[in-house]
């Protein structure tokens, strides 16, 4: 389909281009044969990874060893000079995974946190042949991409749609399909995309790679309160027990009602709109987010179509929080998630 993909991670939005461009196959090999034959010498003949440029990102002894730093400033400077910009873009999605596999952060975690001292002196991580790894897969991936893919138009937008800004390009007519899995509104806590995807942003040199996590909804406190939404219940429970907690949620709430503002401004008449959301738990209260989407939608003529419950298939995501923030005391955070279904009706 022609499609518009839209977030406020830079990161994200390197691997949606870089997944959704096709590259021709032979000149992308081009480059990959270079860089291998440049890695054989590097490793085989002069033993020594020869000194490039380190970037100036702060602690960042304490995430790599001076080794790895070595092997990452040698590939990321080799990177820079690829001048086709989509083969470059391409490459660095590899790399960018490969910042996060070869750092000292701990694996089934999206908040940054060290390995265990005893674990670093072991981690020995081969730099090059992970990087080569990944590259090798993504390329399988463009092969299938290139086969599968029509003709259409794809692009990628930094909208953020909780300050009411629209993704662009916009077709004539509106958007036919929306489909979206909105933040779960506890980047702070549980889900911190923006610290998942820092260390990475900070070797390609990224924008904004701290602040994600403040940019994204609910990132920012608000004094506006929530009224007549489904989830009201539930935050005065909450604030009953934590104020500063309420507030923080409520503010989650408030951009997602923004956000729903935004993307219904650009439907078509008969626009359908997935979207996909877990109704988390805070303080061991259920916030029914599900019902806040679908009143959300009814405000700009949208009807509920269907509400689709799933398992979690393979996330990274914590099965368990600590609701209290007592050790040990854990609550269910979400095993299953609800793919909410509305569809624009010019008929109400
Ligand atoms: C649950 S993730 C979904 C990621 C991806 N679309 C997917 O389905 O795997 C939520 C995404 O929303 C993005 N986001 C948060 N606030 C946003 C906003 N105000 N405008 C646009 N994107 C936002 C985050 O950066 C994050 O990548």
């Amino acid at each position: 389909m022609h499609s518009v993909g839209c977030d406020i991670n830079p990161l994200v939005r390197l691997i949606a281009t870089a997944k959704s461009t096709p590259i021709c196959l032979s000149t992308l090999d081009e480059t990959l044969n270079r860089l291998s034959y440049h890695h054989f010498q590097v490793e085989f003949q002069e033993g020594e990874v020869p000194d490039a440029p380190i970037p100036d990102i702060p602690n960042l002894t304490y995430w790599f060893s001076e080794e790895v730093i070595r092997c990452l400033a040698y590939l990321r400077s080799w990177i820079n000079k690829i001048e086709n910009e989509s083969i470059r873009n391409f490459i660095l999605v590899a790399f960018s995974e490969t910042v996060r596999e070869v750092s000292y952060t701990r694996n089934g975690e999206f908040k940054l946190y060290r390995m265990p001292a005893k674990k670093l002196e072991d981690f020995n991580p081969d730099v090059f042949g992970i990087f080569s790894k990944k590259l090798s897969r993504n390329r399988h991936g463009l092969a299938a991409f290139l086969e599968k893919r029509k003709s259409v138009e794809v692009s990628v937008s930094d909208a953020n749609t909780a300050t009411g800004e629209l993704p662009m390009p916009r077709p004539l007519g509106g958007y036919d399909l929306v489909i979206t899995s909105p933040p779960y509104g506890d980047s702070h806590t549980t889900v911190a995309y923006g610290q998942f995807s820092r260390l990475s942003a900070e070797w390609i040199g990224l924008p904004n790679a701290r602040k994600v996590d403040k940019l994204a909804m609910g990132g920012h406190h608000s004094e506006e309160t929530l009224m007549d939404s489904p989830v009201a219940e539930a935050i005065a429970e909450i604030e009953s027990v934590d104020e500063k907690r309420a507030q923080e949620v409520s503010a989650f709430y408030i951009d997602l009602e923004r956000s729903i503002s935004s993307v219904a401004q650009v439907l078509s008449p008969n626009a359908t709109i997935c979207y996909v959301v877990g109704n988390r738990r805070v303080k061991k209260i259920m916030l029914p987010t599900d019902a806040f989407i679908v009143s959300a939608f009814r405000q700009h003529g949208c009807i509920h179509k269907a509400t689709i419950v799933r398992n979690i298939p393979n996330k990274r995501m914590p099965k368990k929080n600590s609701p209290s923030n007592i050790v040990g005391e854990t609550s269910t955070t979400m095993h299953e998630e609800n793919i909410v279904i509305c569809q624009r009706t010019t008929h109400i």
